[in-house]
């Protein structure tokens, strides 16, 4: 036993203990940098205390990719100091296509945690050459321990062909191990639906009924299973046809409740970039607590030059989500493809409900398809779907639904609509209407303008003012914005925006200011047609 680290996992051969706190979106987390899940973390101890004694149970874990399921396994097994429980996991999707072979590593992990560090190796990793996998294994002392039988099929192991014979060794293979080593297994199966749908070929077994016929027999065993396949994990748990009916209780894994979103944002900033309170409650307002949408999104706005936390904010979002290649709107395109696939009428139902909750027959109408087919991609869909009480079907992901509807024609406008003040989004409506597309400027720029407007090969950067003309600027700011200009060959123009309850929009042109010891833009700087004044910006222009 004594060479059993306490609480071993046998997947992440290196657990992170960070140190220092700061943001983390390449790996699970734990420890210091684990927030929030107290509930799920005390459902799961007590698994673990119910597993001890010898009463183990089952559970399935719902959450969509990335809500922070290995990392509440991870925590589990840091915070249990029971040395006999052997934490081992594995994912479906660590064999894409999944074949009938994951049933091989399955058990050579289950050996590499029951032999825990007295291996010095590991065997998954040897296990492509027999010879040292059994050499391996023979200078165990644990392993020389166990029964022969068992010790006979373990060192075959590697070489043994896939099929209904290693299958069913492997399900029985935490059992055996446990009763010789005195252990206990938590083992959890990620996107465990994927073993459903593995095609029943050949001499295959039906798994799913031989689980559940195995898995019943075991003392020494708990399983956790869990995936982001809300509808068929839960029918597989919860439909009375299934072998499963019954036999595990229900976890959901949500975001987090805003006071936990909030100290993720301010306990793991840098010090040399503090995140207050307010600037992360209003970052949580966008990003609904989900976990790794925070960590991104602290990430991206300790990334922006630190000057005011409301305009890092806007940058940050513009980087992370509404551009091209930022990461969550990499992340978003990844998932809307594997949703959609070649199909243009899924990627239109998904479209629809970008712009709020809808009907069957408001989808039908946008799709212009009969409510029918409307309910079949609405059904196709149900991962990323949900039906609202009052029977209409909205996103499960609302920051998935910023993404969508940011991608729509005219879309550019959403950045301004989610995070702009009420000034910003009347010039970018203005502009969206003349054609332009519209970013908050990138962290490349020192900030002189506050809206970057695209169309075509036109690039006009915007200073937007609250007042009405004449406004006044110190010179040093007006010869920033000159120079910023100058800098990246763009156009620029001064919105002057009245006070509400007029909001009225007037767009100046800075060709005329009168320059002093302060520079001064009336209102006869008015620039009546902006897409003209552009041409016969351009045309002087090729003319000098
Ligand atoms: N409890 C938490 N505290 C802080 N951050 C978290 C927490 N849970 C998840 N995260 C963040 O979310 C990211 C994804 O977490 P994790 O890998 O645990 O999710 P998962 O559900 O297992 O994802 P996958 O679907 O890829 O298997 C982490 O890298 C981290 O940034
Ligand atoms: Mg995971």
């Amino acid at each position: 036993m004594a060479s059993l680290p306490r609480g071993k996992f046998a997947t992440w051969q290196v657990c992170h203990y960070d140190e220092e706190a700061m943001y983390s979106t390449s790996v699970p987390v734990t420890a210091s940098s684990f927030f929030d899940r107290r509930d799920e973390l005390s459902r799961l101890q007590k698994l673990v205390r119910q597993l001890v004694s010898g009463t183990p149970t089952w559970l399935a874990i719902v959450g969509t990719r990335k809500i922070g399921k290995t990392s509440l396994l991870l925590e589990l097994a840091r915070r249990t100091t029971e040395s006999s429980v052997v934490f081992v996991a594995i994912d479906c999707f660590e064999e894409l296509p999944l074949v009938p072979g994951i049933f091989r590593r399955y058990a050579l992990r289950l050996i590499d945690g029951a032999l825990g560090s007295e291996l010095g190796t590991s065997l998954e990793a040897l296990a492509s050459s027999p010879v040292d996998y059994r050499a391996a294994l023979q200078r165990s002392a644990r392993f020389n321990a166990l029964p022969p039988a068992l010790r006979g099929q373990v060192l075959e192991l590697a070489q043994f062909e896939v099929g209904p014979e290693l299958i069913r060794l492997a399900l029985d293979l935490p059992e055996q191990l446990a009763q010789a080593l005195d252990l206990h297994f938590l083992i959890s199966w990620d996107e465990f639906q994927e073993l459903a749908t593995l095609p029943a070929r050949g001499r295959l077994p039906d798994l799913i009924p031989l689980m559940r016929s195995r898995w019943q027999r075991h003392r020494r065993t708990s399983y956790v299973i869990s995936g982001s396949a809300r509808g068929m994990l839960t029918e597989l748990v919860t439909d009375e046809r299934s072998p499963f009916f019954q036999h595990f209780s229900l976890m959901e894994l949500g975001p987090f409740p805003p006071a936990d979103a909030v100290r993720l944002l301010t306990e793991n900033a840098p010090p040399e970039w503090p995140v207050s309170r307010e600037l992360a409650t209003r970052a949580n307002d966008i990003v609904g607590g989900h976990p790794f949408y925070l960590q991104l999104l602290g990430e991206a706005l300790t990334r922006q030059p630190r000057r005011d936390g409301d305009s890092a904010l806007k940058r940050a979002l513009q980087e992370l989500l509404f551009s091209a290649t930022g990461r969550l709107a990499l992340y978003f395109e990844n998932q809307f493809q594997r949703l959609v696939g070649r199909s243009a009428y899924l990627a239109q139902t998904l479209e629809s409900l970008a712009e709020g909750p809808q009907r069957v027959a408001d989808v039908a109408r946008a799709l212009d398809s009969p409510s029918g087919s409307a309910v079949r991609y609405l059904e196709r869909l149900s991962d990323a779907v949900i039906r609202t009480s009052d029977g209409r079907y909205r996103l499960a992901d609302p920051v998935f639904g910023l993404w969508l509807a940011w991608r729509r024609p005219g879309g550019t406008i959403l950045p301004m609509r989610v995070v702009g003040d009420e000034a910003e989004l009347a010039v970018a409506q203005h502009l969206v209407q003349l054609g332009f597309d519209l970013v908050y400027q990138s962290r490349a720029s020192r900030g002189a303008f506050d809206l970057l407007a695209t169309r075509g090969p036109d690039q006009l950067g915007i200073q937007v003012k609250r007042s009405a003309p004449p406004l006044r600027f110190s010179v040093a700011a007006w010869h920033r914005m000159e120079a910023e200009a100058e800098r990246f060959s763009w156009r620029w123009i001064i919105a002057a925006v009245t006070p509400p309850p007029e909001n009225r929009l007037l767009l100046l042109d800075p060709a005329e200011a009168r320059v002093k010891k302060q520079v001064r833009l009336a209102a006869s700087a008015k620039i009546e047609n902006l897409l003209s004044w552009i041409d016969h910006a351009s045309h002087r222009d090729t003319i000098n």
